[in-house]
């Protein structure tokens, strides 16, 4: 199967440059081909933008165990949707994913479900040290440093110690102090406001938390990506790394010798505090969502280089569960669906620029976590690819969501720039609203040794 794609301004890592892609089969076979090639399909793509498929490293697709909410078919939809064409999903399901037996499991899962292309994170729990050296066909190790939803946590410094010290996958975390948000649930029980959610998981058990988590990384020399940074200070303290002052004194300035990596959400982006009085419970997220001059200084550390990652902790719960009352209510949004689309408003609004979106959403995931063939159009790449009008009007509706849940925190909200078609592997999985349910994606290959991020070209 070849299929040809003319007349898009197609976005590189070096730029954007109008000419066109053919897909052969599951890959980019040629970029520029000769006028009179020939293909099954040509699609005449005048007017818009052509990009490689956005890696979400964040995702929370509830199976097994909590598939009322989610599932790997519903959620891959979404994805196709979104012009997401690989995700990376969390361990939080029930059971955990904290063995090898239990991610094959989900391999399988995918395999048989999934549209788009995917993997699985293994989890820390105090006790699964053996498992987690033996891990493979996964992107990484996932640390609840705090708890959020589920029962995954490990909190206690030994176990930790031990996690950094004894095993060689790159690891991720979410970083809340567990001891911070304990307390400060006692000092504001009994306070029924959601708003309370951003001063019980604060400023402080943010910066605690991933200050902790930092230094685990650099004493241990061990790959580390921050997930969802939700706080300036955060991005300060991903700043004095980079820098190399004050305790990263020696590490971190030089680029060559880096191992931290971090990503901010498009709600952290895009929403805070003042959001609870619009949306309510649908705007409890751990982390929380903090202030305005949060969002500023997240903007700032996306553009100056200290975070390089956009992916969007989609963690969908159905809305019966979301407008219990606070605290009853779950933590987290649906995201995948329109994550691509939201960042291809801020480029409407000139916050940032095409090129910097897929930088952060596509080839820098595919750095972080060592994926093979994926996160750039280049030759040889996989065909994963999607087209967007950057001019498209549109309105988020919640009737539209292919999430089970059905439900986005921007329905009703108009943006401008949509993706409109998505291929996975060289086959069209999305286009103008209907996705093609017969489209399997594959499990996404890590190649470790490549040594992340920092490491690659
Ligand atoms: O708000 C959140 N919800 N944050 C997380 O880290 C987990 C997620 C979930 O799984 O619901």
């Amino acid at each position: 199967m070849r299929t040809l794609i003319k007349n898009a301004d197609v976005v590189f890592p070096t730029g954007i440059v109008a000419v066109s892609v053919l897909m052969e089969n599951e890959r980019i076979a040629v970029i520029d081909p000769a006028i009179h090639t020939t293909a099954d399909e040509t699609v005449d793509a005048t007017g818009l933008h052509l990009l490689p498929g956005v890696i979400d490293d964040q995702v929370h697709f509830r199976e097994p165990g909590l598939t009322h909410k989610e599932d790997l078919f519903t959620a891959s939809r979404a994805c196709a949707k979104g012009g997401v064409t690989t995700f990376l999903e969390m361990p939080n399901t029930i059971p955990n994913a904290t063995t090898q037996e239990l991610l094959d499991a989900k391999l399988a899962f995918a395999a048989e479900k999934s549209l788009v292309n995917y993997g699985f994170y293994i989890g820390a729990t105090p006790h699964n040290l053996e498992d987690l050296k033996r891990a493979e066909n996964t992107p990484g190790i996932k640390i609840f440093i705090g708890s959020s939803t589920g029962d995954l946590l490990v909190d206690d410094q030994e176990a930790l110690e031990r996690i950094f010290a004894e095993t060689t996958l790159p690891i991720t975390a979410h970083c809340e102090d567990e001891s911070t948000v304990r307390a400060n649930v006692e000092r504001y029980r009994g306070i029924a406001d959601v708003a309370v959610h951003s001063k019980i998981r604060d400023v402080a058990a943010a910066t605690i938390a991933t200050r902790r988590a930092i230094d685990l990384a650099v004493r241990h020399r061990h790959r580390f990506h921050v997930l969802h940074v939700s706080t300036g200070e955060e991005a300060d303290i991903l700043g004095d790394y980079f820098a190399g002052v004050g305790e990263y004194a020696g590490v971190g300035a030089d680029p060559a010798r880096r191992f931290i990596t971090a990503e901010a959400c498009p709600h952290h982006l895009l929403l805070n505090v003042d959001d609870y009085a619009r949306l309510g419970t649908l705007a409890q997220m751990n982390p929380s969502l903090k202030s305005a001059d949060d969002n500023r200084r997240l903007w700032e550390a996306l553009r100056d280089g200290r975070i390089q990652v956009v992916a969007t902790d989609h963690a969908p719960h159905t809305l019966e569960e979301k407008r219990r009352p606070y605290p009853q209510s779950p933590s987290g949004m649906p995201i995948v669906e329109n994550s691509l689309a939201l960042m291809l408003n801020e480029v409407h609004r000139g916050r940032c620029s095409l090129e910097q979106v897929v930088q952060w959403m596509c080839d820098a995931p595919a750095r972080v976590w060592d994926i093979v063939d994926k996160g750039r159009i280049a030759v040889g790449y996989d065909a994963d690819l999607v087209l967007v009008d950057l001019h498209c009007r549109h309105t988020i509706r919640n009737a539209e969501q292919l999430t089970k849940c059905g439900w986005s925190a921007w329905d009703g909200v108009e943006l401008v720039g949509l993706p409109v078609r998505t291929w996975v592997r060289g086959r069209e999985v999305y286009r103008d609203g209907l996705t093609n349910d017969a489209v399997r994606g594959a499990a996404a290959q890590f190649d470790h040794v490549r040594g992340g991020y920092w490491s690659s070209v």
